[in-house]
């Protein structure tokens, strides 16, 4: 694959301020945004409020004192946050009793309607017509085609200096330019495409940015998708505009919907969990070096980065009947709140859950959610992680935590990452 512009003109171009609004970085924002709950550490409080009880009432800001996207979900209706493993895992095993509809008054507003928003029986039949384009085998294919070209682009862009922020120089950018290539979008397209990615991933700090970021991708995609009915090319869009079940075929809205999903539910989630599992590696660097030394052990980091530090700590539902969760009635009608983090720290399942640890005993954790709704994208986050891992470890000998500057720290309520993570190597 080759490209046209280096990864600091795409950047240098997203940024460029928009006339009539100088003095506005989309980029900044977000980072802003990031900064609003960064000395929360929810884990302290979900150990506590676990040992009195697996299911909570009152919502995630009462219990954390902050304010929390699932809360503003919520609007008036109770709410119960569920903080075991066990619990966690059979309200989302459960769709019929635990709907996923409610996504429809907050990400739906800006996303359209999407599969995330879908109960059964929508959800399964559309789910069967997309899931086509993410088998493991297809992500093989990315893997060789998109993700290393990708990778290796970013860091050439750095690799002489011998130090970077590897947060900002590679991991928030590398997933979006995949999902931009997947998608078969030109690269010209790229900075305008980066700008409306972030500004739809902010959208609940800034959600009239958000609409704007939304309609702009519509108008954007539209065209696009016509043209693949047209004339079908190797890209997802292609699959997705010919993708047929029992005569059934999505439509415009459909695709441009779930092309706007892939955006903070693919390219977020990922450079999140990318950068968590590389503080987790970097800080403790006899276990860096043990992946370094043995890359079997390359899996045992990403699946440990997810169940240390979920990028994304909780999802929500809704009860559509009474219901029992470990004991405790949940009323219909009640916004039923899936603690991932704390899950994923149940001391009943993991023995000193804070600690990363890559050589535990491995045990499914549940940060990809499970159930109807389990990640429709697994296999390309895991390749993702993987494939960020080995470029790093190949390509940047010695490479270690930056020691003239602070420690990075995993920050954040809903989602955690870290701001920065500045690393050196050998040159
Ligand atoms: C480490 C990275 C990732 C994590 C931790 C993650 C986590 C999750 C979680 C927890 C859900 C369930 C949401 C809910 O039901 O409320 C979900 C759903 C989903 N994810 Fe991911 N995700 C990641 C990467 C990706 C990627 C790379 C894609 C790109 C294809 C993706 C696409 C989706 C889609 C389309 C859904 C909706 C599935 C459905 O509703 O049936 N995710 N993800």
């Amino acid at each position: 694959m080759k490209f046209e512009m280096t990864p600091g003109e795409i950047l240098a171009a997203a940024r460029a301020p928009e006339p009539g609004d100088e003095g506005y970085d989309p980029f900044d924002a977000f980072d802003q945004a990031q900064g609003a709950e960064h000395s929360i550490n929810p884990y302290e409080v979900y150990n506590e409020l676990l040992a009195q009880c697996p299911v909570h009432r009152g919502s995630v800001s009462e219990m954390l004192g902050a304010v929390s996207v699932s809360d503003l979900m919520a609007g008036d209706r109770q709410i119960v946050n569920v903080l075991s493993y066990d619990g966690v895992e059979a309200v989302l095993r459960d769709g019929a009793t635990f709907s996923s509809a409610g996504y429809a008054e907050s990400m739906g507003l800006v996303m359209g309607h999407t599969i995330l928003e879908m109960d059964e029986p929508e959800h399964g039949q559309y789910r069967k017509l997309i899931q086509q384009a993410f088998t493991r085998r297809e992500m093989e294919r990315w893997e060789h085609d998109i993700v290393n070209p990708v990778l290796d682009h970013y860091i050439n862009a750095f690799i002489d200096r011998g130090r970077a922020d590897l947060v900002h120089e590679l991991m928030f950018v590398f997933p979006v330019h995949v999902i931009a290539i997947a998608l078969g979008l030109p690269e010209a397209d790229l900075p305008a495409f980066y700008r409306r990615a972030v500004e739809i991933t902010n959208m609940a700090s800034q959600i009239e940015r958000g609409f704007a970021a939304s309609q702009w991708l519509y108008d954007f995609l539209e065209p696009v998708v016509e043209g693949r009915r047209a004339d079908p090319q190797e890209d997802l869009i292609s699959i997705l505009a010919h993708a047929e079940l029992d005569g059934q075929r999505l439509t415009n809205d459909e695709i441009i919907a779930f092309c706007r999903l892939l955006l903070p539910a693919g390219a977020e989630t990922t450079y999140r969990a990318a950068s968590n599992m590389m503080v987790g590696l970097l800080s403790d660097p006899a276990q860096l070096e043990a992946v370094r030394a043995d890359r079997s052990l390359v899996s045992a980091a990403v699946e440990e980065a997810l169940r240390w530090e979920a990028p994304l700590t909780g999802i929500s539902r809704t009860a559509t009947a009474d219901a029992v969760v470990e004991g405790i009635e949940i009323q219909a009608g009640t916004a039923v709140n899936t603690s991932l983090g704390s899950a994923n720290h149940d001391p009943s399942r993991w023995d000193d859950p804070e600690r990363f640890d890559i050589f535990r005993q491995p045990k499914s954790h549940i940060a990809f959610a499970t159930g109807p709704h389990l990640c429709l994208g697994i296999h390309l986050a895991r390749m993702e992680m993987r494939a960020v891992l080995e470029h790093l470890l190949d390509r940047l000998p010695g490479l270690r935590l930056d020691p003239d500057s602070e420690a990075p720290e995993i920050a954040g309520l809903a989602f955690r990452a870290p701001a920065t993570l500045p690393v050196i190597w050998d040159v």
